[in-house]
């Protein structure tokens, strides 16, 4: 089954918070690349009965050797990667069966996808494959329509496209995060804007896997 990885290199663009999020709307386990480890320590907050297994790799062997029987289970591997760049990362990135970047259309974000797109190259000439990395935008106003800014970039990109879906900025999503479960598992939760948002999110990465998988 597929590995997801949830990366970007600028540190604070919403990963953790949306890999919380995404987690508790898949069934799957796991794996924190982050040095503070902080999906560990949030998912390490669950109630007993809903605990969630996460593998914390300090090597990119350990890593291989953790992702590798993913790709024959039937259980997803949800991969947590930290705000920098690193070779565990790019393992993380090269491994996935489908990679998210959340974003922004601040500037600082932007200079991190054009960093991350340079680093998405060197990735596809070592592995010899094409890699897509699928955009979703985070921590944006709820009511914004329009990012020009990113959705003038976008097109300059080889490696990043824009997906429909996004996580906005709604505090409920810090506050839900707190007792380690995703905004969809709490009561009435998926009814909410941030659980809907959180739902449309976790289809689209469904069905971009089932298209990769064709
Ligand atoms: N959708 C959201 N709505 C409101 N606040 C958010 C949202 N997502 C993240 N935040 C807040 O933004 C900050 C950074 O979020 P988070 O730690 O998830 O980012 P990150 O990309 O994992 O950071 P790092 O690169 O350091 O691991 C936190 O204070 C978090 O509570
Ligand atoms: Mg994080």
């Amino acid at each position: 089954m597929p590995i997801i990885t949830n990366a970007h290199p600028k540190g604070g663009a919403g990963k953790t918070t949306s890999s919380v999020n995404l987690i508790g709307e898949m069934d799957c386990d796991a794996l924190d690349l982050d040095t503070l480890t902080g999906l560990s320590i949030i998912l390490g907050l669950r109630p007993s009965n809903k605990l969630i297994s996460v593998k914390v790799p300090k090597t990119v062997d350990e890593l291989i050797d953790i992702m590798t029987p993913y790709k024959n289970s039937e259980k997803i591997l949800f991969i947590d990667c930290g705000g920098f760049d690193s070779d565990l990362t790019r393992t993380a990135v090269a491994f996935a069966d489908c990679v998210i970047v959340p974003s922004k259309d601040s500037l600082t974000e932007r200079i991190g996808l054009m960093h991350f797109d340079g680093v998405l190259d060197e990735i596809s000439t070592i592995m010899d494959k094409e890699i897509t990395v699928h955009l979703y935008l985070c921590k944006v106003n709820p009511n914004k329509k329009n990012f020009p800014k990113l959705e003038a970039i976008i097109p300059s990109f080889k490696h990043i496209k824009l997906m429909n879906s996004r996580i906005s900025s709604r505090a409920e999503f810090e506050e839900v995060i707190e007792s380690g479960m995703g905004i969809t598992e709490t009561v009435h939760g998926r009814s909410t804007a941030g659980g809907k948002e959180v739902i449309a999110l976790v289809d689209e990465i469904k069905s971009l896997l089932m298209n990769s998988s064709q």
